[in-house]
């Protein structure tokens, strides 16, 4: 195996899950869409499956290949997909048996084209209560609600929002959002309409907004160890999973005024050590973290200097003695010192769900329990 690798650590998912779980203690659909965010889905599936009555009530992807992923993967829980399906792939929610979402006369009019219908299908009903991307506007969803209970071919499994804000503390739009949602559900009551179970908490409403719980939450980015924000409480106790381990591929001692890599970006003032990591833009090592990150060896930081490049990476070590295999830390932590994603994110203008879904599939995936 490439001695450059992801390390994956089993225990601080279940610690995750387990400590979101205890904080709502309603059904938690986990989505584990982007590979369960570049982790490698089939591995955290398992784990998480092997929380007996405690494990996942639903997983939730975005698109269908997906879901048929987790279906060979033998798993048994009801599967959403997020994304609308397309005409091409409808027979597929069949023979996986997946749930779609829905949100429009033609979405169900796909699933009735596909001549496919012999029980009512499962659908969820995504309302668009303020995100403008996708789902039936809140101002319709009651109409259109109404209208698929009256289907004999279709049943509603669940009613469903996503939050626009709920990673901000400034709550004022989340809370509209929400309180359009909770009007839907008022009136789907007073009408005796059944809509299975209402779901609309993401990572910051399961952590800032407790009213947002509703039957089920979908928590992503906080499974896998992150808050989605520098904004919202840390009211659940995270810890990364994942961490980018590499190695000193060879040392180098360059005199004043010599530079390091591509362009010449790094010029040494003195005389200096330069240590090459063989983990690349290829990998996921963003070349704009060029001269602004740092890696760990034996506890201490070094910063990065000279271009990153497709397949390597290097570290000044100033003038203390590294050799060559040493273990290098890139994403991670030691007693005293961490390095992590939003490091990387701060640097990069985006967050964590971009750093851990941007490591690329050459770098291998190393399961810790
Ligand atoms: C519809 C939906 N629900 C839940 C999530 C999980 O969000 P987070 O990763 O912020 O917890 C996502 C992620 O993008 C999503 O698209």
């Amino acid at each position: 195996m490439r001695p450059s690798f992801a390390e994956i650590n089993l225990s601080s998912l279940e610690f995750n899950y387990l400590n979101i779980r205890k904080k709502v203690n309603r059904k938690i659909m986990a989505v584990v869409k982007a590979d369960a965010y570049g982790h490698g889905v089939e591995r955290i599936v398992k784990k998480l499956n092997l929380l007996g009555n405690k494990r996942p009530n639903y997983y939730a992807v975005a698109i269908p290949e997906e879901g048929i992923e987790l279906r060979k993967l033998k798993v048994k829980q009801p599967v959403l997909i997020f994304e609308p399906i397309s005409p091409q792939q409808a027979k597929l929610v069949f023979k996986y048996n997946l749930i779609p979402t829905v949100s429009s006369p033609q979405h169900l009019k796909i699933f009735e084209q596909t001549g496919k219908i012999e029980k009512p299908l499962r659908v969820h009903v995504k309302i668009d209560t303020g995100m403008n991307r996708i789902g039936v506007a809140y101002s319709d969803a009651f109409n259109f609600l109404i209208n698929l209970s009256r289907d004999k071919n279709f049943i509603t499994d669940g009613i469903y929002t996503h939050f626009a804000t709920s990673d901000e503390k400034d709550k004022t739009f989340a809370n509209l959002q929400l309180e359009r949602f909770k009007n839907i559900i008022q009136q789907l009551k007073e009408a005796g309409v059944d809509y299975g179970l209402a779901h609309a908490a993401n990572s910051g409403a399961i952590l800032d907004m407790p009213e947002a719980y509703f039957d089920m939450v979908r928590p992503g980015i906080s499974l896998y160890g992150y808050y989605p924000s520098l904004e919202t409480s840390e009211s659940i106790k995270l810890k990364p999973v994942m961490s980018l381990i590499s190695f000193v591929n060879s040392v180098k001692r360059i005199l004043p005024g010599e530079s390091v890599s591509y362009g010449r970006k790094f010029t040494a003032e003195n005389e200096t050590t330069i240590i090459e990591v063989p983990f690349g833009y290829a990998d996921g090592y963003r070349r704009n973290l060029t001269n602004k990150t740092f890696c760990l060896v034996k506890g201490k930081m070094y910063p990065q200097v000279g271009t990153i490049t497709m397949d390597r990476v290097m570290f000044n070590a100033g003038n203390d003695i590294i050799k060559i295999g040493q273990k290098v830390i890139l994403l991670g932590k030691t007693k005293t010192e961490k390095i992590d994603a939003w490091d990387w994110g701060n640097v990069l203008g985006t967050i964590p769900y971009e750093v851990t879904c941007g490591i690329t599939k050459r770098v291998p995936r190393v399961y810790k329990d």
